[in-house]
């Protein structure tokens, strides 16, 4: 089984679960797990057993639906003060990733559309509304892809950062969809640098796996090596994925992202972003109110080490993400189409 056939968020046949690839096993381990209580989903999101902005919000919406047929009120009132207890309890879940939220609104505005509905016809609609969003997903990254891979020609070198992959969203990833709409499409003589993605490694164990899974050319490269092999001119394209952007453009993805559209600028080189439109936050007008999850210091100083490779008590920060400033962004790919600066009104303009 390819990687890209695979499932990275399901609900379970006979709808009793979630069932999830466990990203943190992977490269070496492919086990996925049935998750029935919403504490369980929750504990999967903070960890990063399902991580990746737009599988965060398919998992968030069968989380809601699964919720809702274990809610047992009497009428309508009842249930929407449970459902929202549990929606909020969901949202604490990680802070950076917008469709978090965006699923979790759109599972309640379902809900309260349906209002006068008997309460098995709105949990029924909460598992479709789930599985819409679950579908759209798959639909808006294909569209991604394709206006990804029209930027693209033969020969390319193109580097990506973290994993925007298929494992990151419901299928064909955002950043990556491009190179999957590429082969398909029968263009196979592009190569793909890796950005490794310290500390957790998204580049290394889900990237150069699922890429090279697909027999992508596919080099893996340290963070700190994208400024040489752009140097070296092997680079002549970015593809990113992103957690939020904000309504000037300002985009928050992982932790390095920024440092690699710093270097694009430097040496002329187009740096893209690829958004799904429920990834762009208009609520917010820069990339200075996007909350920045900070994650455990053990991160950078233990996981993935034989021993502890820092002195203990040293002082760590460990921020998740960051925040590309959108003057160095060469345009940002939605499923509406190819966005570029001014950002608010290109995206006001795709009616989002
Ligand atoms: O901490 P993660 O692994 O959830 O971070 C993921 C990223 O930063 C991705 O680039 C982003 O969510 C886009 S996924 C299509």
């Amino acid at each position: 089984m390819r990687v890209l056939d695979l499932d990275t968020v399901r609900l379970s046949e006979d709808r009793s679960c979630l069932e999830i690839l466990d990203q943190t096993l992977l490269p070496g381990t492919v086990k996925v797990l049935r998750l029935e209580k919403i504490e369980d989903i929750f504990e999967a999101i903070r960890f990063l057993r399902v991580r990746g902005a737009p599988a965060i919000g398919v998992c968030a919406g069968y989380a809601m639906a699964l919720a809702a047929l274990r809610i047992e009120a009497e009428d309508y009132e009842d249930f929407l003060t449970a459902f929202l207890e549990k929606k909020e309890y969901l949202a604490g879940a990680r802070p950076t990733a917008v469709n978090l939220f965006w699923a979790l609104d759109r599972m309640e505005r379902t809900l309260r559309e349906c209002a006068d509905m008997p309460l098995p016809e709105i949990k029924e609609r909460l598992f479709a509304e789930a599985q819409a969003i679950r579908d759209e997903d798959v639909a808006i990254s294909r569209c991604i892809g394709e206006i990804g891979f029209s930027l693209m020609k033969p020969g390319d070198g193109i580097l990506t950062h973290c994993n925007a992959g298929t494992l990151a969203t419901a299928k064909y990833g955002t950043a990556t969809a491009p190179m999957y709409v590429a082969r398909e499409k029968g263009m196979c003589d592009f190569h793909v640098f890796c950005d490794e993605t310290r500390p957790l490694l998204q580049g290394a164990r889900l990237t150069a796996f699922e890429l090279h899974d697909a027999g992508i050319d596919t080099t893996l490269i340290c963070d700190n090596m994208a400024s040489a092999v752009m140097q070296a001119g092997k680079v002549n394209l970015v593809f990113v994925g992103c957690d939020r952007v904000a309504a000037n453009g300002d985009t928050a993805n992982k932790i390095g992202t920024s440092g690699v559209a710093v270097l694009a600028k430097h040496y002329g080189i187009p740096f893209y972003v690829c958004a799904p439109t429920s990834t762009i936050d208009m609520s917010i007008q820069t990339g200075a109110q996007i909350p920045i999850e900070e994650r455990d210091p053990s991160e950078i100083t233990e996981m993935w080490y034989k021993e502890r490779m820092a002195p203990e008590g040293v002082k760590v920060y460990n921020p998740a993400f960051d925040v590309t400033d959108h003057s160095l962004i060469t345009g940002i790919i939605t499923e509406r189409g190819l966005c570029q600066a001014p950002y608010e009104e290109a995206f006001r303009k795709l009616g989002i």
